[in-house]
């Protein structure tokens, strides 16, 4: 049925070759994995939501001289995106403990930490993503030093715009992940946000109730999964209030 060249499929997208050369097309499918793919799932709608999430988020950054990959949704579940070269890199900043640091560091999840702190894992489904320091990045070739620079720049930028964001629909950003790519413009290359940002790879959390609003719901069995999500997209004025999702998934405002 798809007659587009399919360039790669991870557990929640797929990745089309673009109409034209430098751009692909990015597709949200349903699949909700956790813990490299030990749980999964389909719940139905949710990649939708993730690509209006995702969109919104994105198109913001762009506005704000933030460079992405995102150059326009295509459909309900597709967007059009700039190729890049993707950094093997899970690019994680927390301001509240919760997760992995949690448990890594015996911090109670729910503490604000000191300052925000950013952290590196490789992307590498047979080692579940390990965690890596600069070190191994530069001796291992991954990025250079001024990539590492401009990465966390961006990572940073990308949370304080975020966590703004955020603030202003009463939900707290515990913490999130992004990835970043090479975006080559004839001899000029520069770094980029890429990949997603939405539920999937944030923590939110309800600043009152401190109710989760992300991928937890799945990760930890709590269900109401895709309720939450289009708790987060109501907020953010995506979806209306009114909308109530039937059998054939959420029904989203053009
Ligand atoms: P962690 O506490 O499990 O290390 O996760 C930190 C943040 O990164 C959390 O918001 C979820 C996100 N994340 C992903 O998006 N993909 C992943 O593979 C992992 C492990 C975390
Ligand atoms: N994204 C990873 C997976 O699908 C891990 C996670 O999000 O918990 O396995």
């Amino acid at each position: 049925m798809n007659r587009r060249r399919r360039i790669y499929e991870g557990k929640a997208k797929i990745l089309y070759e673009g109409p034209e050369p430098g751009t692909l097309i990015q597709h949200f499918k349903d699949d909700a994995t956790a813990f490299n793919k030990k749980k999964h799932d389909i719940i139905d709608g949710k990649g939708v939501l993730n690509n209006r999430i995702s969109e919104f988020v994105f198109n913001h950054l762009n506005e704000m001289g933030i460079p992405t990959h995102f150059l326009r949704r295509l459909n309900m579940r597709e967007q059009l995106i700039r190729e890049v070269e993707i950094i093997p890199l899970e690019v994680v900043v927390r301001n509240v403990a919760a997760g992995s640091l949690s448990k890594r560091l015996g911090i109670e999840e729910g503490t604000q930490l000191p300052r925000s702190i950013i952290e590196f894992y490789y992307k590498n489904d047979e080692l579940d993503d390990p965690m890596v320091t600069e070190e191994h990045i530069t001796a291992f070739g991954w990025a250079n030093p001024q990539e590492i620079d401009d990465i966390m720049a961006l990572a940073i930028r990308v949370n304080d715009f975020l966590s703004g964001l955020f603030l202003g629909v009463g939900i707290r950003l515990v913490d999130f992940k992004i990835e970043c790519g090479r975006l080559w413009e004839g001899d000029m290359m520069r770094i980029v946000v890429a990949d997603e940002i939405s539920p999937d790879s944030c923590r939110l959390w309800d600043i009152e109730t401190e109710e989760k609003l992300d991928k937890d719901r799945f990760r930890r069995d709590l269900g109401g999964m895709l309720e939450a999500y289009q708790d987060v997209a109501r907020r953010l004025g995506i979806l209306n209030d009114n909308e109530r999702p039937l059998n054939g998934g959420p029904r989203l405002v053009q």
